[in-house]
């Protein structure tokens, strides 16, 4: 994702608004305090007013009750889920899913799971999975942080991918920020030994970030020597296109888990 789409001259769509525009947002956030929760919750997200279009709306209707699998406090049997067993790759945060609509169909022998909670990114993966016959996603509409302690069974992932996730670009809300230690070690807890995670940004100080709490958790190797190049399988989206032609830089980071942690 660019930083301004208006400034690109692209339409405001709610899953690429800036994290400035996230930053005014939270700003007038008035949830509970964090000590009422039962956790320090990553409050990486605020939720977005989105029209879900009538496409969207129809995909949900039509595909929701095969492919969505609704959030709940315990551990579904994902092999039941899926109907096979498969290595497992977890995406949070998908957008409106069509890098993860490409990848699943570059890859048709692995199962993933993505975790969004804007609910017409949700329509719109349903409908690239309708448009393009994918059986191997499975949707969960819901805080990746819940879904991952209460669905997801420790070493039981193959792979996570986490792309352009909202940079929270002011200082005060770096705590909104994903990657962060609390958060990574409840990811690393849930990959199993061997396993990958893979962050792609385009801004400078949080791929410096992702750097620096990647590369502080021991049980994480860097696949590369800092940045990593882009794998193939991760498709340039037309947002990120637009960002690299008006010059941000985009950064990948491939980290495995260490094979004996
Ligand atoms: C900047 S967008 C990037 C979307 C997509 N990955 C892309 O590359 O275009 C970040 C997305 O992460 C979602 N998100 C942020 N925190 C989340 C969380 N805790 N659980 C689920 N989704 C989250 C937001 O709703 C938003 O759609």
């Amino acid at each position: 994702m660019i930083h301004d789409p208006n400034e690109a001259g692209l339409p405001r769509d709610p899953s690429q608004m800036s994290s400035d525009d996230l930053s005014a947002a939270a700003d007038t956030d008035t949830g509970a305090p964090e000590e009422a929760l039962h956790l320090r919750r990553i409050r990486s997200f605020v939720t977005r007013a989105g029209r879900v279009s009538t496409g969207q709306r129809r995909a949900m209707d039509e595909l929701g009750p095969r492919f969505v699998v609704p959030y709940a406090p315990e551990q579904p049997d994902w092999d039941a889920v899926y109907g096979r067993r498969a290595p497992r790759i977890l995406e949070i945060g998908f957008g409106m899913g069509a890098t993860t609509a490409e990848i699943a169909s570059h890859r048709p022998g692995d199962d993933f799971l993505g975790v969004e909670v804007h609910e017409p990114g949700v329509g719109a993966l349903l409908k690239l999975m309708g448009e393009h016959n994918l059986s191997n996603i499975r949707i969960i509409q819901h805080d990746a942080v819940e879904v991952l302690e209460n669905m997801i069974a420790p070493e039981s992932l193959d792979g996570v991918h986490i792309f352009f996730p909202d940079p929270w670009h002011k200082a005060r809300h770096h705590k909104r920020r994903l990657i962060q230690p609390k958060f990574v070690a409840l990811l690393v807890s849930r990959m199993k030994p061997g396993a990958y995670i893979h962050c792609a940004t385009d801004w400078q100080n949080y791929a410096e970030q992702m750097l620096e709490v990647l590369g502080a958790q021991r049980a994480l190797e860097n696949t590369a020597d800092g940045y990593a190049p882009r794998p193939d399988y991760r498709p340039v989206t037309k947002f990120e296109k637009r960002g690299l032609r008006l010059g941000h830089g985009v950064r990948d980071l491939i980290y495995r888990r260490r094979p004996n942690s």
